[in-house]
């Protein structure tokens, strides 16, 4: 960045300008890149983040989400697959494709909108070879169910003649085929990049329009679920001809004292006929919305020419920013606007954040000059009932979920996220260490990491770019190739982006190989290794890139081999890893570790070690595939947070077992706790520091107690009762009203309740779903990773007590009901009701 004197930002308003012309062959290149919407405004209200989400006039961009038609093809046989395929002639002329004419009929196919994740909708297979993606048929040897056709017919006004018009996918997995009105226009090859294609020559305006993607899921990304389908948004976006590049925009704030310097940067593309005399203009709105004095401006001598584009770029200061951090996340606007001679020709809006981020060899890590401590968890994509399609209000929730333990960043383990995590993120303060899949100076590697940098570089959320993960050949046998493949990423990494470090995730020595080119150094799990490691190389900043993979089943007090369970107390780790408590207070207690990231927050499809069939989920989670904590969430919640935390577990319904010792565990960051049976004190004990306490107990039904106590006072008090058997079930709501807009969901939680009203948490009853009125369920889960039963059926049996609902609304106001009752096997136990209230929003402009 040039420096640049107080005075000249702060003077006129106006800064410095610049501008260079970019060959008609950099251009193509810039665009097979995506730009899609930044996102802002309140979690709890998708309406009220609309005009954050609006595109600015002339600009249009409408969501494409709605109204699509869906059929399963075939890997191998052409005769089932549209015939595509059938006399290896397909791609012999671009307009011959068939299906994707206007007209074709589609009337048998599955009418459905996106996000669409089909992998979540197949039955469990019994096949090892699919244990780490979840035991769902997908790949080369289940050719029937790998393959999805996605259509869709629409209308584009004659209005549009002569704009530009961008198809643009926020991910799909995986290798995607695009048509538009009969012509081949593309392919994507890769499951979380998000991509895009200019359409606009193969549109016919004034008419009726038709898109088709052929997905095919039979290669995969990762070892771990990844589903399958366009899993994420797709947008629609009109411009003018002369319009600003895609993903060109940044904003690039340093601090200096108390000003902001702001380096801005774009690209004006001029795709129209006539030599375009451009002037870009940036304005500047604070986190309240209020529009800055100062602006900054660029143009250039001569006209862009047809076909020819041209950088831009300026600089402004803002004195006395409000910064960005996890308990402010204050977000500033950029709207950057291109003229012609007076005329509006394009605009977008950037999110941007203030922030200062840098990682100290001796201190480790520093937000705005401040230490603070990487408290972070790796999580894969997929949720409950919806798999890799998560609606963006389930984005939010999940971060939610871990705020509440104390996380404050997350990594996007091992890929790079769904733009709409990304917002959730810089809106809500989650901090982000964002990943590219491949670890590859391929030319599919590099354009996967600069869409990543490209598309998240105006995020504040994302503290650090990660360019892979435990990349063995390439540490080990292949470390020379490692290094070099390394260092072009790095480099590419800081051209495009030189406000942040990069590191990856390396189990490993991190001596050679990659970790040779990385600014910071990432252990994955390797206790023995970073003291060393410091010893030797002090100069450089380490953190954990990856830790804990403790394993624990919500709410089951036993590891069982032959019932596929692990205890919920925190004594179970895999081979390579640790426990909770072992490696926090490895990472906790060194003041020049900045930190690290536990595998995983939440639980996940696929990956169930150690065991295998039928377990169909992990269970490295703090929190299960639902959201709902473990019991190490409140290890980390005292640990992360000076929330007072008191958190006693297990439950206290053992029948059967009177007279057993059970280990009774509290986590705390009290001074001191005591427990109590019945009234009866069984004594108290000092909380160590990053540690629990624990007592075994005589089982007695009963009351278990927990008294806190800090600085002398009793603070906190935790019961475990034993309870009746279940008599009635209960549904609780995240929220209660949500908005009409065809997008927003409802969280139910299903508990079964004694005739005390009190819940029981062994309860595991079948309960059956019906959803009447503006609304619809679109998945079911339980956090059980044994449980096979399907995640989209109208039903779904409690585990230790509790079940998850996702309904979603339609696009009219009105209210959803939601009954729950008990599958009739089960009927002593009573059915439960909620009313969810859907509001009219302004609905996001769609197509
Ligand atoms: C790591 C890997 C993760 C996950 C984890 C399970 O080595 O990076 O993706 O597989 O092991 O412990």
């Amino acid at each position: 960045m040039s420096r640049i004197s107080r005075r000249d930002l702060l003077g006129s308003g106006l800064a410095l300008s610049t501008s260079s012309l970019m060959a008609r062959t950099a251009w193509a290149r810039a665009a097979a890149l995506f730009s899609g919407p930044q996102a802002a405004g309140q979690d709890s209200a998708q309406g009220t983040a609309l005009a954050a989400w609006a595109a600015i006039a002339p600009r249009e961009q409408f969501l494409f989400d709605f109204g699509w038609r869906f059929t399963f093809g075939h890997g191998t046989d052409p005769a089932r697959d549209l015939g595509f395929g059938n006399k290896q002639e397909d791609f012999a002329k671009t307009g011959d494709f068939k299906f994707a004419k206007v007209g074709y009929d589609d009337a048998k196919w599955r009418a459905l909108n996106l996000p669409h994740d089909w992998a979540v909708e197949l039955p469990f297979v019994r096949d090892d070879a699919l244990q780490s993606h979840g035991y769902k048929p997908l790949g080369r040897r289940y050719p029937e169910t790998s393959v999805g056709w996605y259509r869709k017919e629409f209308e584009i006004p004659a209005s549009d003649a002569g704009r530009r018009v961008n198809l643009e996918f926020d991910g799909a997995f995986r290798d995607v085929l695009l048509f538009v009105n009969g012509c081949f226009v593309g392919r994507n090859d890769n499951g979380y990049a998000p991509f895009r294609f200019d359409i606009t020559d193969f549109l016919a305006v004034g008419q009726k329009n038709c898109i088709v993607a052929r997905v095919d899921a039979s290669f995969g990304d990762g070892w771990f679920y990844e589903g399958a389908g366009i899993y994420r948004h797709v947008w629609l976006t009109k411009t003018d001809a002369v319009h600003l590049a895609p993903l060109e925009s940044y904003v690039r704030p340093g601090l200096n004292g108390n000003i902001a310097e702001l380096s801005l940067g774009t690209v004006v593309q001029n795709d129209g006929r006539d030599p375009a005399p451009v002037n870009v203009t940036w304005e500047i709105f604070d986190p309240k919305g209020t529009r800055l004095p100062a602006g900054a401006r660029a143009s250039q001598p001569a006209p862009l020419l047809p076909d020819e584009s041209g950088t831009y770029t300026s600089a402004v200061g803002i004195e006395n920013p409000m910064l960005w951090s996890p308990d402010e996340p204050n977000l500033y606007t950029a709207i950057i606007t291109v003229k012609t001679t007076g005329k509006t020709r394009d605009a977008e809006r950037i999110t941007f954040g203030i922030r200062t981020a840098k990682f100290d060899a001796d201190h480790g890590f520093f937000l705005n000059g401040q230490p603070l401590k990487i408290q972070g968890t790796c999580n894969h994509q997929d949720h409950a009932g919806v798999g890799a399609a998560v609606p963006d209000r389930l984005q939010a929730f999940r971060i939610g979920v871990l705020q509440q333990m104390g996380c404050n960043a997350v990594r996007t383990s091992h890929n790079i996220p769904t733009p709409e995590l990304v917002a959730a993120c810089d809106r809500m303060g989650m901090m982000m260490m964002c990943e590219t899949r491949q670890m590859s100076s391929s030319p599919e590697g590099m354009a996967q990491l600069e869409t990543m940098i490209k598309r998240y570089r105006n995020s504040p959320a994302i503290i650090l770019w990660s360019i892979g993960n435990e990349e063995w050949q390439l540490q080990n046998e292949e470390a020379e190739q490692g290094a070099k493949i390394a260092a072009t990423m790095v480099r590419r990494c800081h051209e495009l982006d030189p406000t942040r470090v990069v590191s990856a995730a390396v189990n490993g020595d991190n001596e050679k190989g990659p970790s040779e080119a990385l600014d910071i150094i990432g252990f994955n799990y390797r206790l023995e290794l970073p003291d060393n490691y410091h010893k030797k190389y002090p100069t450089r900043p380490v953190f954990g890139s990856e830790t804990a993979s403790t394993i624990s089943t919500r709410g089951v007090y036993q590891t069982d081999p032959l019932r596929n369970t692990l205890s919920a107390y925190d004594v179970n780790h895999t081979e390579w890893s640790q426990l909770a408590e072992e490696w926090w207070t490895f990472y906790g207690t060194r003041e020049w570790l900045a930190g690290g990231f536990a595998w995983t927050g939440f639980d996940y499809r696929g990956e169930p070690t150690p065991y295998g069939w039928p377990s169909i989920n992990s269970n490295f989670g703090i929190v299960d595939i639902c959201g709902f904590p473990k019991d190490n969430f409140f290890y980390y919640k005292a640990w992360w947070t000076k929330q007072p935390v008191l958190h006693l577990f297990p439950h206290w319904n053992w029948e059967g077992r009177e007279g057993d010792e059970i280990p009774v565990w509290v986590h705390s960051n009290l001074d001191e706790v005591e427990l109590l049976l019945n009234g009866k004190s069984l004594g108290r004990q000092k909380v160590p520091r990053l540690g629990h306490v624990e007592w075994k107990v005589r089982y007695e039904p009963g009351t278990i107690t927990a008294h806190g106590w800090k600085d002398g006072k009793l603070l906190l008090t935790e019961e475990r009762e034993t309870t009746g058997p279940a008599v009635a079930l209960k549904l609780t709501a995240e929220r209660t009203e949500i908005d009409a807009d065809g997008e927003d969901v409802a969280i139910l939680t299903v508990a079964a309740v004694d005739s005390q009203g009190r819940a029981v948490p062994t309860a595991d009853v079948l309960v059956d779903f019906k959803v009447t009125g503006e609304g619809a369920l679109v998945g079911v889960g339980n956090g059980d990773p044994n449980c096979q039963e399907s995640d989209k059926e109208p039903r779904r049996s409690l585990f230790s007590g509790l079940a998850q609902v996702i309904v979603q609304a339609t696009k009219r106001a009105g209210t959803i009901e939601i009954v729950a009752e008990v599958n009739v096997r089960h009927m002593t136990t009573g059915p439960a009701k909620i009313v969810i209230t859907t509001k009219q929003v302004p609905l996001r402009p769609s197509v």
